[in-house]
């Protein structure tokens, strides 16, 4: 049966772990061995809604190491755009290629498509949630041996990130704090299911409360695609939330500082923090391709 990724929940505790090893496995046998080609004559279909570097790169180049085609299809530009339905649009792209990678707003956007293709379909973000996103991050905290017994804040928009990032934390049993305005907290499904699951999970609107004794302080933009008619009221509600030093003194000396990227320096991270002796935000990055290697396999093995 095909397998999706549209949600870091549709994985236990131990695949995670098992993604985390095969994209060490992965990066040792491309430097090794020239023939190690598990995508060879596979096309995968990046289909975009929403501007995109990291992932978008980042999975046209996985896709290219592992030896299959990626092809990149913008949804201006392809009958989407004039009105085709998305089942049909999944009927059809799943006849010609063996995955769908997909960035779109809705989430339910996903799982209809998911439903319909017979491809495996991948969350390249939604609204909702970015999964390729939090995996590439616990798979960097992991690689640092900063995974146990951690306290993880997150300052900043309960959005997309956010809500992948308690998800994994709550599978893989992480003590999360955070800190977001009045109405800007993650989704209430999303908390749910962390707290259905005995999740060490803790909201707050004081970002002070959520970054003290913090090993790893995580944010994001305040303003994200699709929410730009926002961004002066948001610039305003969010200005208390900047991760800067005075914020970071509060936690511990080697805390992490980690941000998905795209920042907005000046906004939710100023320059000093994310170019600072604790960022770790350009290794985030670079994992994204390792990690996003390790799930093609997984899924179309
Ligand atoms: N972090 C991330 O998903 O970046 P892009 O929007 O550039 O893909
Ligand atoms: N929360 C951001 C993440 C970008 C990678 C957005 O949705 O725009």
């Amino acid at each position: 049966m095909k397998r999706d990724f549209l949600s870091i929940w549709d994985l236990e505790k131990d695949e995670i772990y098992d993604i985390f090893h095969l994209s060490d496995n992965i990066k040792k046998f491309l430097r090794k061995d020239e023939s190690y080609k598990p995508l060879r004559g596979k096309v995968v279909a990046l289909l975009f809604e929403k501007p995109s570097t990291r992932t978008r790169v980042s999975f046209e180049v996985a896709v290219h190491q592992l030896g299959g085609y990626p092809i990149f299809l913008s949804s201006k530009e392809i009958q989407l755009a004039r009105g085709e339905s998305l089942e049909d649009t999944a009927r059809v792209l799943s006849r010609y290629v063996q995955a769908v990678v997909i960035r779109t707003y809705e989430h339910d956007k996903l799982v209809k498509f998911a439903a319909t293709s017979d491809a495996p379909v991948i969350n390249a973000l939604s609204d909702l949630l970015h999964p390729c996103q939090a995996m590439a991050d616990y798979y960097t905290l992991w690689q640092k041996k900063r995974l146990d017994n951690i306290k993880f804040a997150y300052v900043g928009d309960g959005n997309n990130v956010c809500n992948s990032l308690i998800l994994g934390a709550a599978k893989l049993g992480i003590k999360m704090v955070v800190a977001t305005p009045e109405g800007y907290q993650p989704d209430p499904s999303i908390l749910k299911r962390a707290k259905d699951k005995k999740a060490n999970i803790t909201i707050t609107t004081s970002p002070l409360e959520a970054v003290k004794g913090a090993d790893v302080v995580y944010t994001d933009t305040w303003v994200s695609m699709g929410k730009e008619d926002e961004k002066k009221i948001r610039e305003k509600i969010f200005k208390p939330y900047q991760v800067n030093r005075s914020l970071l003194s509060l936690a511990k000396p080697d805390v992490l500082v980690m941000h998905c990227l795209p920042a907005h320096r000046g906004e939710e991270i100023t320059d000093e923090v994310m170019d600072g002796k604790n960022s770790i935000v350009f290794e985030q990055a670079e994992n994204r391709l390792h990690v996003q290697r390790a799930i093609l396999v997984k899924l179309m093995k």
